[in-house]
């Protein structure tokens, strides 16, 4: 990605050069879905692929947006004293969401400014495009007007954006990634305490590749606030009996002896997988960590088959892709990643596989499913940061 293209376009639609360049990136999370907002454990990694900006402070109180991926809008313009969410906003009204809760903890954001942003997160793959934007305009609006507002709040700001300016009920998993990312590093975070620790991620002799389904993500809000839901419930359910918090708290043979509290199938399979998911999470990060690839890749696999049976939300097109690639040679593990409902998988492919890989499984997809799947090597990159202008 070229950030002198983006320049260009800056001066053309603003007739002005921009000072500062930001970059936030997207994520995926190897293990531990749904976990987040069950005070469990997640394990995502920022990948190198991002929304970049490049943005000038203006003299008045206007802040006009323009999205290269997103032309036909045009430029969207508010002023800084403006802060409502307006529907034919649009995307704008994710950094819309972020200023407005800036300011709302006291900030100042004494001018506005213009910006031109373009993301290469691909379209509705659950990446976190999103979370990319919301930390974006956190590093941005926070570098153009000197705040010192730490890392840990622009987070907690950008999971506020989407829980009440958006309206999704979604855990704090993808603007932690996008925020605290590192080069070559998993983070392991503990949602309930937010205590977390990097993994190094060195897979000399594997590569980590993205499988989008290219299923437009429908209806994925509403069934991600049911899910919810759900784990709420099973959680008041199992307090008339146990002192706990969050399913995460649970081991799996606690779940097991106290599940009968939950009266409900659909509800009790629910809160099985959040409590195992959790317990999955850490053992994959011991094994990571003791080199062990395949045990990982065998958690990844289950964690699929709990995501797909108890949680179900993966749907005929993740399933697709992911028992392809179990197949595949060379294949360690195969999950979906990020919320589901479509979007995208990941698998862990031996180096000299990953051709044939991306062949048969496109192949098995294309003809199963009717439309082709995308597949793309992820790399593991930093969390949201100002860049050089001139790179
Ligand atoms: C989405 C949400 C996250 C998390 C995942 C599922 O990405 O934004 O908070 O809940 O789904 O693990």
């Amino acid at each position: 990605m070229n950030v002198k293209a983006l320049i260009t376009t800056f001066k053309e639609i603003f007739n002005t050069t921009p000072e500062r360049a930001f970059f936030a990136p997207g994520r995926i999370n190897l293990i531990g879905e749904h976990t987040d907002y069950n005070g469990g454990h997640v394990f995502p990694c920022a990948i190198t692929y991002g929304t970049y900006a490049v943005a000038r402070k203006r003299e008045d109180q206007l802040i006009r947006l323009y999205s290269e991926n997103i032309s036909d809008k045009g430029i969207i313009e508010f002023n800084v004293n403006q802060l409502d969410y307006d529907k034919e906003h649009n995307w704008a009204n994710y950094p819309k969401g972020m200023i407005r809760y800036i300011l709302e903890a006291g900030y100042g954001v004494p001018t506005g400014f213009e910006c031109v942003i373009k993301g290469n997160i691909p379209n509705g793959a659950g990446l976190s495009s999103s979370a990319s934007i919301e930390l974006l305009t956190g590093v941005l609006v926070a570098g153009l007007f000197g705040l010192e507002i730490t890392r840990i709040d622009l987070i907690k700001l950008g999971k506020r954006v989407e829980n009440e300016f958006i309206g999704v009920n979604s855990g704090i998993m993808d603007q932690f990634a996008v925020g605290m990312g590192k080069k070559d590093a998993g983070i392991l975070l503990d949602c309930q305490t937010l205590t977390y620790e990097y993994a190094p991620i060195q897979l000399e002799s594997h590569k980590i590749i993205i499988m989008n389904t290219n299923k437009r993500r429908e209806l994925a809000d509403s069934k991600y606030n049911e899910r919810r839901a759900e784990c709420e419930e099973a959680l008041a359910q199992l307090q008339s009996r146990l002192p706990i918090e969050a399913l995460g708290q649970l081991s799996e043979s606690e779940f097991d002896e106290s599940q009968s509290l939950i009266p409900n199938e659909t509800v009790r399979k629910r809160a099985k997988h959040a409590v195992y998911e959790n317990v999955r999470t850490l053992k994959a990060l011991a094994e990571l960590k003791a080199g062990n690839l395949k045990a990982f890749g065998q958690l990844m696999n289950q964690s699929h088959i709990s995501l797909r049976d108890d949680y179900e939300v993966t749907g005929e097109e993740l399933d697709t892709l992911v028992e392809a690639a179990w197949k595949q040679p060379g294949v360690v593990g195969a999950r979906m990643t990020g919320a589901g409902f479509g979007g995208c998988a990941i698998a862990v492919v031996e180096n000299e596989e990953v051709e044939t890989f991306i062949a048969n499984v496109g192949a098995v997809y294309l003809e199963r499913i009717g439309y082709e799947a995308e597949f793309y090597v992820a790399s593991i990159g930093d969390g949201a940061k100002e860049i050089e202008l001139g790179s």
